[in-house]
């Protein structure tokens, strides 16, 4: 019998490696019949570019610039639907019909317009105590709690006649909270913005309903039975996993591959490669510790400022660190990537860079990942010549610098004892932008 399997892509570090960039190119080849998103929501910004179009995905999957590649929201996602509409349009603008090709879930979940406020509103009260995440603010925690809490709405929900009483219901518990929040914390959302927000919501539900909500898992196993392959596109990355990142710094769904079963609603034995995606250095948004930041700011800016690492969600400036190996093992492990692509091996803003290598608590090097990054007190690293912008656009190996090849075949090294190959890096932002790598 012929079977597909499912390829899965995921972010290694602490998101916005260039997953959609990754994503779009596999998915260019014919390989894949579909792509499906199988955890998160609109906190996930996945930038795609063609040309002179650019497009950030939240909630639609990052195969929209593929005529042919049918997209699916699978069970495992919180969807925004007024995200989901204006992607819908936006892209309609550019020159792409998706609805004809878009599946959602009748199982995945539903952010209400309330969900956003209690986000915020959780920050708030957060930030009184010292301890604000900096969410993405689009409702991810308070959905994700009232999933396990059972009282979440499904998408599927909103074709049945219930709806309007479900929502009564669950509405008025979160005004309840949000009344918890104003005598607490001194949290406060006007009235008249919770009705605008409840019109505009209303609206985009209305929407929604037109969609082809079905039942996922059905239409991605028919695919397999059928022997055609599947791209399941992970948002966020392995550190910011809600059980294995840096708890409480995490988002509110499991990032790593292991989800994508329950996400999507297929068997592990579906999985076949994980492709893990990785920066030539890293980058973080939000709070908490971020072990291999760059110490000199002015160094941290150049590379900021010539990555043009803004949140392509929140347009937040990035932190950004050097390549993390400690943190790169910790989560080849926990992922399981066997193929890994780099991004932005353009962008080496400085003569001299830096790789961590390992963690130190009090002058100790750790031996395992520390349960909170907050107990690491210093880094071990290692140097190396920088290679400025030369490697820009380059698409073969043959025009790689010099400084850049000794940087992947030491990284290769490091790894050498992993699964795990390096298998492509970026040049650019452009999906061509990039060159093999094979050794
Ligand atoms: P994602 O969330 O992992 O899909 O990544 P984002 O879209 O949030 O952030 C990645 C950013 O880097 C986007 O602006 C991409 O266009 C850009 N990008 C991706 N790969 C490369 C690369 O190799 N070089 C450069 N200069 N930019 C890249
Ligand atoms: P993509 O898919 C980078 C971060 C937020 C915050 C923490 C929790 O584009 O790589 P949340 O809104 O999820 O409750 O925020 O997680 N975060 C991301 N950082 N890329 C993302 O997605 C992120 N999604 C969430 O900044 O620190
Ligand atoms: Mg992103």
């Amino acid at each position: 019998m012929k079977k597909g399997f499912i390829d899965v892509v995921v972010g290694l570090q602490w998101g916005d490696e260039g997953k959609g960039k990754n994503i779009d190119e596999l998915l260019s080849h014919g390989a894949y019949s579909g792509v499906a998103r199988f955890q998160g929501g609109a906190n996930a910004g996945h930038t795609l570019k063609l040309g002179d179009r650019t497009f950030v995905g939240h909630i639609v999957p990052s195969g929209c610039f593929q005529k042919g590649i049918e997209l699916y929201v699978g069970n495992g996602v919180v969807v925004d639907a007024i995200s989901l509409i204006k992607e819908i349009s936006e892209l309609k603008s550019l020159g792409f019909n998706v609805t004809p090709r878009l599946y959602i879930s009748n199982r995945a979940k539903l952010v209400s317009y309330l969900h956003i406020f209690l986000d915020q509103a959780d920050e708030y009260r957060r930030k009184k105590l010292g301890t604000q995440i900096g969410t993405t603010s689009r409702g991810i925690g308070p959905t994700y709690s009232d999933v396990r809490a059972r009282r979440v709405l499904l998408v599927g929900d909103v074709l049945s006649p219930d709806f309007t009483k479900k929502e009564a219901i669950l509405s008025k518990f979160h005004m309840n909270l949000l009344k918890m929040y104003k005598k607490e914390y001194g949290f406060e959302i006007p009235e008249q913005k919770i009705k605008e927000a409840r019109t505009k919501w209303l609206e985009a539900l209305k929407e929604l309903k037109k969609l082809k909500i079905c039942d996922v898992s059905f239409s991605i196993q028919k695919r397999l039975r059928e022997g055609k392959n599947i791209l399941a596109e992970g948002a966020q990355a392995v550190m910011l996993d809600v059980d294995f990142g840096d708890y409480p710094n995490v988002t509110s769904s499991n990032t790593l591959p292991a989800n994508v079963c329950l996400g999507l609603g297929v068997p592990h034995t579906a999985l076949k490669n994980i492709y893990g995606v990785i920066k030539a250095y890293t980058t973080k948004v939000g709070s908490g510790s971020f072990p291999s930041r760059m110490k000199d700011d002015k160094i941290e800016k150049l590379f900021r400022d010539a990555g043009n690492e803004f949140g392509a969600t929140t347009g937040r400036p990035r932190m950004c660190g050097w390549l993390d190996l400690f943190a790169l093992r910790y989560a080849i492990g926990l992922s399981g990537a066997n193929k890994i692509f780099i991004n932005k091996a353009d962008i080496c803003l400085s003569d001299k860079i830096k790789v961590v290598t390992g963690y130190k608590q009090n002058k100790k090097t750790l031996k395992e990942f520390p349960l909170y990054l907050n107990q690491v007190t210093d880094v071990v690293t290692e140097n190396m010549p920088g290679w400025g912008y030369a490697n820009y656009g380059v698409k073969s190996k043959r025009k790689v610098s010099k400084e850049l090849t000794s940087y992947l075949n030491y990284i290769q090294k490091k790894l050498s004892d992993l699964n795990v190959k390096i298998v492509s890096v970026g040049t650019g932002p452009d999906r061509d932008q990039f060159f093999n790598w094979d050794n």
